[in-house]
């Protein structure tokens, strides 16, 4: 049964699609199979970010409508053929409720490994809807100050959803202004927040232009996390 994992945050911007995607590569290229799924109807892009934007004709509003069965709706990625993303292009401004969204997944479920759910920003029905739909949540957020405060709010929130772990991730780090004491350390962060810290991202400017970079710092590791758990991090051989 795949794990289903919401990542989220509070605030917007912090970086969630691109944790979320850039995760899901490298868990597949682990040989995990993976599922990105975009639940932000507002303003989906995983499947831009991963580059399969026009390489199927259904979307998770065809599945729940009966248009098509769930495999159908999966854009498989080009260069990782364990990665897919159900995307919600054509969802819009409709009402999908959660208990809709868990039977795809469920359906899905046993042949997958990693069902990773992009959430929208906010503390809204999109934010409740994603984390309905997950068994665990990564909560991602930057060193900034009003992220900071966004993701206390979140990370009390998720308490009452009793998932079986949720992690933060700390994007957006830069390792000189931490040195120099101008922002605050991911350890620190995640002492203030309370949640273990299972990923550091460093800001990358290749992020910026490809969003999804074998090179960016923080995702290896991140996803290491997820396969081996955080003692076992450097155990070798296990696959998913
Ligand atoms: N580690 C990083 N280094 C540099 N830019 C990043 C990093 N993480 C995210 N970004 C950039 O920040 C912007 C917002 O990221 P995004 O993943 O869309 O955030 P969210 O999904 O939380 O709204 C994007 O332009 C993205 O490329
Ligand atoms: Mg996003």
């Amino acid at each position: 049964m795949a794990r289903k994992i919401v990542v989220t945050s509070g605030k917007g911007g912090v970086g969630k699609t691109t944790v979320c995607c850039n995760l899901g590569v490298q868990l597949a290229r682990r040989g995990c199979r993976v599922i990105v799924c975009d639940l932000d109807f507002g303003l989906n892009n995983a499947d831009v970010l991963l580059g399969v934007e026009n390489r199927g004709l259904y979307d998770l509003l065809d599945v729940i409508e009966g248009r098509c069965r769930p495999k159908q709706a999966l854009l498989t990625h080009p260069a990782y053929p364990t990665l897919s993303v159900l995307s919600s292009n054509r969802v819009l401004e409709r009402y999908l409720s959660p208990q809709a969204i868990r039977l795809v997944l469920q359906s899905l479920s046993a042949q997958y490994d990693y069902i990773l759910l992009d959430s929208p920003a906010g503390i809204d029905d999109g934010f409740h809807r994603a984390a309905a739909c997950a068994d665990e949540a990564l909560l991602v957020t930057t060193p900034h100050i009003f992220a900071l405060r966004d993701a206390d709010r979140v990370a009390g929130i998720l308490k009452s959803y009793r998932f079986s772990e949720v992690g933060l991730a700390v994007n957006l780090v830069r390792k000189e202004l931490v040195r120099r004491g101008d922002i605050l350390a991911p350890e620190e962060i995640a002492e203030i927040l309370r949640l273990p810290l299972v990923g550091t991202i460093v800001e990358d400017e290749r992020l910026l232009i490809d969003h999804v970079s074998l090179r960016a710092r923080g995702f290896r590791a991140l996803a290491e996390h997820y396969v081996f758990g955080t003692e076992q991090r450097h155990k070798r051989g296990k696959r998913c």
